[in-house]
């Protein structure tokens, strides 16, 4: 099989199906309403989709608990429904990529179920084991979610291992069964027609032997033990030599905490390739310390670096993912840009990464620069890690102080109804919405962008229809100016036919500046700009600029 690297032409819209748009009336989002909305997705420039899980789950973690991986869940209208999704997707030249959560399952899952009786073969399907002699849990690690690593099961009196919520048991990838039945599940997705997967977590997969105590770390204890474990390399070339090297498929994987040389180990396009490209959250803590629930003051200069060093170290190695917001995080106008100016730091922040080499990927809501979401009780809150860290971690905190933190930090902020127009709901359902809309749907929606020539909406339908159309961009190289700056972000892609300069204003004043010295801005042409009529030495707030020469 011919890999044709289709991913490396393609922009990506990500859709967290139950809040993207609810086709049948009863207030969850479903796949008729994506289908009604693809058209909409293709007319952004986007041409593949990566779908948030869909399967079957008790939605402990919103779908990332699966009970079922051979199915769609009835309420995003089952497995019909997404057969005429594909094909309408396909119709339309669109890619479609599935998650693939296979860190962990739903303790609903049959497996799960069987697994806590020791019914073989699944009796060691997962991480199972006893108290330590000493009365102590088997080893220190804590979860992501929900406190230790470690509960209890009453059935058959063991503890198992779930790096994140208690209904979100470890699968045990060393037991060679487990591994047969992932790769069961991607060829019976693959032969029914996706274009690849995003795969949650994957780097977490292998664990160290003997499972030892973490002697080193404060919080998140254990995760040097998991993540890029012992044998990660040797079960991802099994996926790859066993299934995907079958189709022309892609991979995307989810790395917390990875450097490029580390992530090189898995996407260096050498004979070893694993994995086409990964998910790095490097850019996303330029306003935190490690993630979102450590907060600092934005810092541009740490965004530069991330980016810098990304599209370096890649380069001419291994393909880049660019993304600036997904469903685990807050919305970006409210963390990197300005609500007071959001159309122009949307736009700004638009234009800071589409011109940038590799797969641009957007998140539902994105393109009509959506904000984060002021509920007023904590009780509005859906996701397990946030309810976690209200009720358990932000004690020392008044209630007020909790709300405004979660307002920052929850990945809720970003998980809010689509705003489609400005009728009740946002246009999202016409029956009774299984969660949130922001309270400011009439005045971001995506009716009343439509038609605004100036739009953020309309101005990502720009950007990303340049970007498609430069070569410099597809195959140019990075260059970065001002890197000390704390206000402006300024780089340059070139190839041998032509280049562009991206100049970005992070700032709420107007700003003096001046162009790199080999660029006469006179001579180029502005091909973008989010000001209609820009000053040569002054950048507006939140300005963005490309300039083309050839
Ligand atoms: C990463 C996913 O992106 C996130 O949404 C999920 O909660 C965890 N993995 C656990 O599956």
């Amino acid at each position: 099989m011919v890999h044709t690297d289709w991913y490396k032409n393609t922009v990506f819209y990500q859709i967290w199906p139950r809040s993207f748009r609810d086709g049948n009336g009863d207030g969850m989002g479903d796949l008729y309403g994506v289908i009604e909305k693809l058209d909409y997705i293709k007319s952004l420039g986007c041409d593949g989709i990566w779908f948030s899980p869909l399967y079957p789950s008790p939605g402990a973690d919103c779908g990332y608990d699966i009970s079922d991986y051979m199915d769609i869940d009835p309420q995003f209208g089952g497995m019909e429904a997404f057969e005429t999704c594909l094909r309408e997707a396909h119709n339309r030249g669109m890619k479609v990529i599935m998650d693939l959560v296979i860190n962990h399952t739903s303790d609903e899952h049959e497996w799960f179920q069987k697994s806590r009786r020791r019914i073989d073969p699944y009796t060691d399907y997962y991480i199972w084991r006893p108290l330590r002699d000493d009365g102590k849990l088997p080893n220190n690690w804590d979860s992501h979610f929900e406190g230790k690593a470690w509960t209890f099961d009453p059935v058959r009196r063991e503890y198992y291992l779930h790096l994140f919520a208690v209904k979100q048991p470890d699968l045990n990838m060393d037991n060679p069964l487990v591994r047969e039945e992932v790769k069961k599940i991607m060829r019976f997705w693959l032969d029914k027609g996706v274009d690849g997967f995003r795969e949650d977590v994957i780097t977490f997969i292998s664990k160290k032997e003997g499972l030892p105590d973490d002697r080193i770390l404060p919080v998140y204890k254990g995760i040097f033990y998991y993540n890029h474990g012992p044998h990660i390399h040797a079960y991802l070339r099994e996926f790859r030599d066993e299934v995907l090297s079958q189709y022309d498929c892609m991979t995307l994987a989810e790395a917390p905490m990875v450097t490029p040389k580390v992530a090189l180990k898995y996407i260096d396009e050498g004979p070893d390739k694993q994995i086409d490209m990964m998910i790095q959250n490097e850019a996303m803590c330029a306003d935190c310390f490690f993630q979102d629930y450590f907060p600092t003051k934005f810092h541009l200069r740490k965004l530069k670096r991330a980016f810098r060093t990304w599209q370096k170290k890649l380069d001419g190695k291994g393909w880049n993912m660019l993304f600036l917001e997904n469903h685990d995080h807050p919305r970006i106008i409210s963390r990197y840009g300005s609500e007071a100016f959001r159309e122009a730091s949307g736009k700004m922040l638009a234009t800071a990464y589409l011109f940038q080499k590799g797969t641009p990927f957007l998140y539902q809501g994105q393109e009509i620069g959506m904000t984060n979401w002021h509920p007023s009780s904590w009780e509005d809150y859906e996701d397990v890690a946030t309810r976690y860290y209200y009720t358990h971690k932000a004690r020392k905190l008044t209630p007020r102080q909790r709300l405004h933190k979660l307002w920052r930090c929850s990945r809720d902020s970003a998980r809010t109804l689509m705003q489609w127009d400005d009728s009740e709901n946002a246009g999202f359902t016409t029956g009774k919405p299984w969660f949130a809309v922001n309270e400011n749907y009439r005045e971001i929606n995506v009716a009343r962008q439509e038609p605004d020539r100036n739009s953020v909406l309309n101005y990502y339908r720009l950007a990303i229809g340049l970007r498609k159309k430069l070569s410099c961009v597809r195959w140019g190289t990075y260059q970065e100016y001002r890197k000390g700056s704390d206000w402006l972000y300024m780089y340059s892609m070139r190839d041998d036919r032509q280049k562009i300069l991206v100049i970005c204003s992070f700032s709420d004043r107007v700003r003096k500046f001046r162009p790199p010295k080999e660029f006469h801005l006179d001579k180029g042409k502005r091909i973008l700009c989010n000001y209609p009529e820009p000053e040569e030495d002054r950048l507006n707030p939140y300005e963005a600029r490309v300039y083309f020469w050839n």
